[in-house]
């Protein structure tokens, strides 16, 4: 393998897709409509679940956390709350996480990718030591590439749709990995107004104008600070209700991991 990787067995395929995203974004309707999506398409998927706190799963994983790991045995065992009890159960399933690569890197010749949820608190995942280690774990292995999940109604506010990207930003310092914005619920509003405002920071800067606080000038300040962040992410509009954007989603992970191929 000629990438810059430095591990000599590297393999193109699969590619890792780790899915992020704050609560309410739509993950988990997400997750369902790619993992329906790899199957209408006759695209060999695999599904890794990775919330050990989710009560029903609207889809069939491959690899659950939840059949190793109890997380109600863990916050009683532990006496912990459940935060807690979700990030010690991440621990103990991260001391384990080379059996499931191991599993990944068996089936590796009939996968082309692996669908990785994570849980709804998006903190515990991207913060833990568990799960850098998971995460380091699969991009030392496969191509890995991380799709943040964006509430895109909501974020038509120029104030939340900042700290949006700033959180995005913190993702991608923390994981270094390519980072796909993944603008949900665009049935409901266009990702347009997103995209001309990472295109064009005066475009932004327009917007945040009309509300005259201290939180709005800071807001025009950062997003000078973000042209460059922006610069080097891909991003697609997708809608996990009415499947819309699922072929483009696959072309920006393909991108993606083309790019980890050549940086990483
Ligand atoms: P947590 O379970 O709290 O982590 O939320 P989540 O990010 O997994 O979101 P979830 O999939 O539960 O969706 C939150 C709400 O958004 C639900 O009411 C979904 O029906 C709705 N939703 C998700 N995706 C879309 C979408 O593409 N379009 C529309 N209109 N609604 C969506």
């Amino acid at each position: 393998c000629s990438s810059g990787n430095g591990f000599p067995n590297f393999r193109r395929k699969p590619v890792i897709i780790i899915v992020v995203g704050m609560a309410g974004s739509g993950k988990t309707t997400l997750m369902h409509r790619l993992v329906a999506h790899t199957h209408i398409k006759n695209i060999r998927g695999y599904v890794v679940n990775l919330d050990p706190a989710v009560m029903t799963l609207p889809y069939a994983s491959n690899i659950d956390i939840r059949d190793t790991v109890k997380y109600k045995e863990v916050m009683k065992q532990f006496n912990l709350g459940p935060n807690g009890g979700i990030l010690t159960s991440m621990n103990l399933f991260a001391t384990k996480f080379d059996e499931v690569i191991s599993m990944i890197e068996r089936r590796a010749d009939q996968l082309d990718y692996v669908l990785v949820d994570t849980p709804g608190q998006i903190e515990i995942f991207t913060w833990s030591a568990s799960g850098a280690i998971i995460t380091e774990a699969f991009a030392s292995t496969f191509p890995t590439v991380v799709a943040y999940v964006v509430d895109t109604p909501r974020s038509e506010d120029p104030t939340t749709f900042m700290s949006n990207m700033l959180y995005a930003c913190s993702i991608l310092y923390k994981t270094r990995l390519p980072l796909i914005l993944t603008f949900n619920k665009v049935d409901v509003a266009a990702h347009q107004f997103a995209l001309e405002w990472m295109e064009d920071f005066e475009a932004f800067q327009a917007a945040a104008s009309s509300d005259q606080s201290y939180t709005s000038t800071l807001t025009q300040s950062l997003s000078l600070v973000l042209d460059e962040f922006y610069n080097n992410l891909k991003s697609v509009g997708v809608s996990a209700v009415s499947g819309a954007g699922m072929e483009a989603f696959f072309k920006v992970v393909e991108a993606s991991a083309d790019e980890y191929m050549d940086t990483y």
